[in-house]
């Protein structure tokens, strides 16, 4: 790879935006497929967003990825063409079509990817979903549940209000439940998600225990410092397939690379160890 970038440039923006790893990962795949491109790490004030979109083109951008807090933001800013993301109402991929700015949410993709890869024998027909938080992450992974054909989703959250309103715009198949009720329907789970930041480091880790869940429910956590979180660890040592936060953000990763660049990059162990290592590395 040279730094002429003739094959475009791409970026991440945030605010701030130096804990992204995108930077690390798009340059792994550039490097690896040979491409003569560029990936930044851009930090956008929230002030400064609009006039960065207006310039972007002029500025030599093939796409960016988004990070927080922008998410929401740039979904009002771009063409948004895709179902999903609209539902979602948020934008963590920007790519150029025909000279306009285009919005996609690949985060339910990346979760939907990892969990196939790591669990390929989980069926989602008709499966009962426990999935922990309300935030925009939890959003992303219900409307890809949903399309993937689940039966029923179960949204418990610290604040019900907020499991409510995602409830309500997804509709019947989806309910909001109050935290303390989770328990109660752990016999019935099929998948368990965590979305919220608890295990995260510096967090609380999340308390709930895992007795009544079924041994062949996978558990899956889109923490992903620690990669291992606490909750993946005990389910681990009970028996449980747990699905990372990492495998999701790499798969999440893929489709940006590909419109930006041409090339459909493959997320490997080799390409998993080295962002594991970085992570661990930053970490010390
Ligand atoms: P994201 O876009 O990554 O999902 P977010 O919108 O800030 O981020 O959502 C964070 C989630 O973690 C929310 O569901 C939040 O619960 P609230 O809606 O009640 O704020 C959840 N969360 C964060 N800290 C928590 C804690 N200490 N206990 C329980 N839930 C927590």
């Amino acid at each position: 790879m040279t730094i002429t970038a003739t094959a475009g440039k791409a970026c991440v923006i945030g605010w701030p935006v130096s804990h992204s790893r995108s930077p690390f990962i798009h340059r792994y795949w550039l490097d690896r497929y040979k491409i003569d491109g560029a990936y930044e790490r851009k930090a956008i004030a929230p002030h400064e967003l609009e006039k960065f979109f207006k310039h972007f083109l002029q500025a030599g951008y093939v796409g960016c990825n988004v990070t927080v807090p922008h998410k929401e933001a740039v979904f009002s800013l771009v063409l948004i063409e895709d179902e999903v993301t609209r539902r979602i109402r948020a934008v963590n991929t920007v790519y150029v079509e025909d000279g306009r700015l285009v919005g996609l949410n690949t985060d339910g993709y990346g979760f939907m990817a990892n969990l196939r890869s790591v669990v390929p024998t989980w069926v989602p027909t008709g499966a009962q979903v426990l999935i922990m938080g309300a935030g925009g992450a939890a959003r992303s992974i219900v409307a890809a549940l949903l399309d993937a054909g689940v039966g029923r989703v179960l949204l418990a959250n610290r604040t019900l209000s907020r499991a409510s309103a995602v409830a309500g715009h997804f509709g019947a198949r989806v309910e909001a439940i109050v935290w303390p009720d989770m328990a109660l329907h752990l016999p019935r789970t099929d998948l368990l998600v965590n979305t919220t930041s608890l295990g995260m480091s510096g967090q609380p880790p999340l308390e709930l225990a895992l007795d009544m869940l079924p041994v062949h429910c996978p558990v899956a956590d889109i923490v992903y410092v620690p990669v291992e979180t606490d909750l993946l660890k005990r389910a681990r040592i009970a028996g449980h397939p747990t699905v990372d936060g990492l495998g999701m953000l790499l798969h999440q990763a893929v489709p940006g690379f590909e419109r930006w660049f041409g090339v459909r990059p493959e997320v490997t162990a080799e390409l998993r160890r080295l962002v594991e290592a970085d992570i661990v590395g930053k970490r010390g």
